[in-house]
Formats: C-alpha cells, structure tokens, sequence
C-alpha cells in the first residue's frame, strides 16, 4: 500500500474534497482505497454520505475494524472521530508532536494489498495534523489554490517538505480562470514549482459544493462537471505514480522526472 497526503498551507483549499473524491475514483480505477482523516474536524464522513459525525475513529480507537465505514463506492474510510473535551484534543495534540510517526505506524499495521493507495485527509500545514499525514507519506500531494496566501506561505512549506525527501507534487484547486488574479497566480506557481506543478487544475466548479450538501461525489452526481474532468486527471495521476512507486521506480524526484507524462500508460509500459 502507498500513503498519499493530502496537504496546503491554507485553509479551505480542498484538501478534504479532493481526499475523498480521489479515495473513489482510485477504487473506480481497482486500487483498494482507504480515506484517513487526520483532522479533528470531522469533515471528511460527511463525504461519504454520513449524517453526523463519527464517533469511533483514529483518535479513540487503535482498532481499525471499529474505527473503518465503508461508503458506497467501497472506498474504506477512516474518520478522526470524537475528539473529546478541550483537555483531551490537548492531550492528544501533545501526544501527535510526541511521537511524529504515531499514523505511519497505524497505517503500516493495515493489511492491504500493494496496488492499494491510503489517501490522508489533514487539517492546514503547519499543525500537528500536517506533520503527521507528511511523516506518513510515500507522496505529498500539496494543495495551491491561486491566492496571495498561497504565495506567501509556500517557501516554508517546500522548504519542510524538502528536508523530508519524500516524492512531493503541487496541484492547482480553485480555479476560476475568468479571474486575472487566478490567472497570474497560477502563472507564477508554474514558474516557482516548475516540473513539480501537475498539470492537472482543479477548477472551481458549483458542483463541489452541492454535491457536499447531499452528501455525495460530483464524480459520480455530476461526471461531466468541469471539476470531475479534473479530478479524473489527478486520479489517474496518482494511479500511475502508485504503479511505478511499488515498483520501487517513483523516488524522491520522481514527480519532476515523471512531469505531465499521461501516468497511467506510463505504467503500464515499464
Ligand atoms: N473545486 C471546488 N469548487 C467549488 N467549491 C469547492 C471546490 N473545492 C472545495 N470547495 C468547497 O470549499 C469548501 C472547502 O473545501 P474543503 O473542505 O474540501 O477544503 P479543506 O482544504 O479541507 O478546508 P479546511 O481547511 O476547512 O479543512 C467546501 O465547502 C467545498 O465544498
Ligand atoms: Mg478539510
């Protein structure tokens, strides 16, 4: 099984949605999918089609069996579950900068097959939540939606993910190109990110939102939406990357070696 985290550096970016909708197109794709949630939000369920939020998940229980739903497109998801009192959230936080390697080794107890992928859901870099979906990871998948805090916090973030040396790639989300700030924005994230930028653009897109409401995928509501084309991209992305990284062929500059290479084909020939 291959971890991919989920992460940026600001809030509401679409770290949960794209978590939760990549989780069901790679299980559309025949990628056992596992959703892990390392935010105690609580938000990632709803996704899946629950109404409240969970009350089992990673922070109270070790046992997967208790803590795991499946949703309707067989993706296995994990919820944070209920996150207790004030003191306990503390607690807990404490104990997540205690032991930095506290859900890799969650996850290294799961018993999936190799062509599995495990998507991590986290709450905004820098957090506790963040450190650990990174230290987790086989591949960072960093959120940048085209907005002056996206530029701003960037160069701390590359520069800790950097001293990782895991695979990292950059993902364009919310983006509405009618807008010159958006335009010139993702300009200058191509021209800083480079090979590392996929060139996959999540655009914004009424759907997402509606489609949370109800508690379902726009993948599978709305298929021909602009921002299911463009999730449909990045899943078969990160498909190929998984591929080639069981192979043991997606190394550290792997994103920048692969590019915009149609990943899956890829694959498929090596
Ligand atoms: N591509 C999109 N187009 C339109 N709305 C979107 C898109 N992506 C996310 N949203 C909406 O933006 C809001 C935030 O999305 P989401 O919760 O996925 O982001 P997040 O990065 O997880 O946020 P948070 O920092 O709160 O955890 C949600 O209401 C979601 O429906
Ligand atoms: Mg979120």
């Amino acid at each position: 099984m291959k971890t991919v985290a989920i992460v940026s550096a600001v809030g509401g970016a679409g770290r949960t949605t794209v978590t939760a909708e990549l989780a069901t197109l790679l299980a559309w794709h025949g990628h056992p999918a596992l959703a892990v949630e390392c935010d105690p939000r609580g938000l990632l369920g709803f996704h899946f089609g629950l109404r409240a939020p969970a009350e089992a998940g990673l922070c109270n229980t070790a046992n997967w069996s208790e803590a795991g739903q499946r949703s309707d497109d067989g993706v296995l998801f994990v919820p944070w579950g209920d996150p207790g009192s004030a003191a306990d959230q503390g607690r807990m936080a404490e104990r997540l900068e205690r032991e930095p390697h506290w859900l890799r080794n969650l996850l290294a107890q799961v018993d999936l097959p190799a062509n599995a992928l495990a998507l991590v859901d986290s709450a905004p870099w820098p957090s506790p939540y963040a450190r650990q979906a990174i230290a987790a990871a086989d591949l960072v998948l960093v959120l940048v939606p085209p907005q002056p805090q996206t530029c701003a916090t960037l160069p701390p973030l590359r520069a800790a993910l950097r001293d990782t040396g895991t695979a990292v790639a950059y993902a364009v989300t919310r983006l509405q190109p009618a807008r010159q700030l958006h335009t010139d924005i993702s300009v200058l994230l191509r021209a800083t990110l480079d090979g590392d930028l996929l060139p996959y653009d999540v655009h914004e897109d009424a759907a997402v939102p509606e489609a949370f409401a109800r508690g379902e995928s726009f993948c599978r509501s709305t298929p021909y939406s602009q921002a299911a084309h463009d999730l449909q991209g990045l899943a078969s992305w990160v498909s190929g990357w998984s591929l080639l990284a069981v192979r043991g062929k997606a190394g550290p500059d792997s994103v920048r070696d692969m590019g915009a290479r149609p990943m899956a084909a890829e694959a498929d020939r090596t």
